[in-house]
């Protein structure tokens, strides 16, 4: 059996507009990386992180990755002893599941290094253990569930956890936005009313149904005419500078549709070409560019694989 493993796992753009903390997707960059290495004393131990600044603790039991593993070793009753390096590529509150990835990280890594005793759906709930760390004790499936899984999935029920994987015959092409500024997802889900009007429900289930069927059928204006979110982006674009000059300028330049990725302040957008992608990626920017606010753009399919092993 290897002792040393090294694994990838990706952003994940969950809501996609009208499905509140329900539906995500996997893209292939950026994501983060773990390094799990077996030893023979007993103990979790995360030995470095990389790239958060010195803001995650080392702690496991208060580190995302951390508690994911404790979880799934327990659960095994495993008796030997794991280290952790985490190499952090996903900015924090950027809307990319940053927390989702280092969680999914971990628990894929050690599934792997130990040969599979776990399938993918049944990882889930030990990644969820961590997640629930950083969301203010508001739990959310969709990030762990669209890394873990890869492709675009659906969170039908969070307990139990049931989460479905949809068959996307439609070719699409992600465009995000980073704006550089952070936002807590805690904090974006603190201000949401928990109380909505049956008229914009009725509304929002029908553009679920006609993205879930758009997306099967590959019918490009279902999709678009779908990707409409009457409960929360009016109240979230309100934290995202510019946002809707970024909507308005990636619909302009051929976007089957635009909104937040996750809590934000990332912004994606559907096209179906990549020359289209490239125009979209270049018009957003050029937003965010005349606020002066610095931003990155990801352009990518949506990532059927999940996480990875890599070198
Ligand atoms: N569905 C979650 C939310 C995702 O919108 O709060 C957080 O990235």
């Amino acid at each position: 059996m290897k002792k040393t493993i090294k694994v990838f796992a990706p952003a994940s753009v969950t809501n996609v507009s009208c499905g509140f903390d329900i539906m995500g997707f996997a893209i292939d960059y950026p994501g983060d990386e773990l390094k799990l290495t077996i030893k023979e004393k007993p103990g979790i131990t995360i030995t470095k992180i990389t790239g958060d600044d010195g803001r995650l603790p080392l702690d496991p039991k208060k580190n995302t990755a951390g508690v994911s593993l404790i979880s799934m070793v327990d659960r095994l009753k495993y008796e030997k002893g794991i280290d952790i390096e985490i190499y952090k590529k996903i900015s924090f509150g950027s809307g990319l599941g940053s927390s989702a990835s280092s969680a999914v990280a971990s628990v894929f890594a050690l599934n792997e290094i130990l040969e599979k005793p776990f399938t993918r759906k049944e990882l889930l709930s030990f990644a969820l253990e961590g997640e629930k760390l950083t969301c203010g004790g508001s739990p959310h499936a969709d990030n762990v569930s669209a890394c873990l899984m890869g492709g675009f999935i659906i969170v039908r029920s969070i307990d139990p956890l049931d989460v479905v994987p949809i068959d996307v015959a439609a070719d699409l092409y992600s465009i995000i936005i980073h704006p550089h500024l952070e936002i807590s997802t805690a904090d974006t889900r603190k201000i949401l009313r928990s109380n909505i009007l049956l008229a914009d429900a009725t509304i929002q289930w029908g553009n679920v149904a006609g993205l879930v069927a758009g997306l099967m059928s590959g019918d490009y204006d279902l999709i678009s005419r779908s990707l409409q979110d009457v409960i929360i982006e009016p109240i979230r674009g309100i934290l995202i500078p510019g946002f809707n000059d970024i909507k308005n300028s990636a619909t302009n330049a051929g976007a089957l549709g635009c909104s937040i990725s996750g809590s934000g302040p990332s912004v994606f957008a559907f096209s179906k070409t990549k020359p289209e992608a490239n125009n979209i990626g270049k018009a957003m920017k050029k937003v965010l560019s005349e606020l002066d606010i610095d931003s990155d753009i990801y352009i990518s399919k949506i990532n059927k694989q999940g996480p990875r092993i890599i070198k």
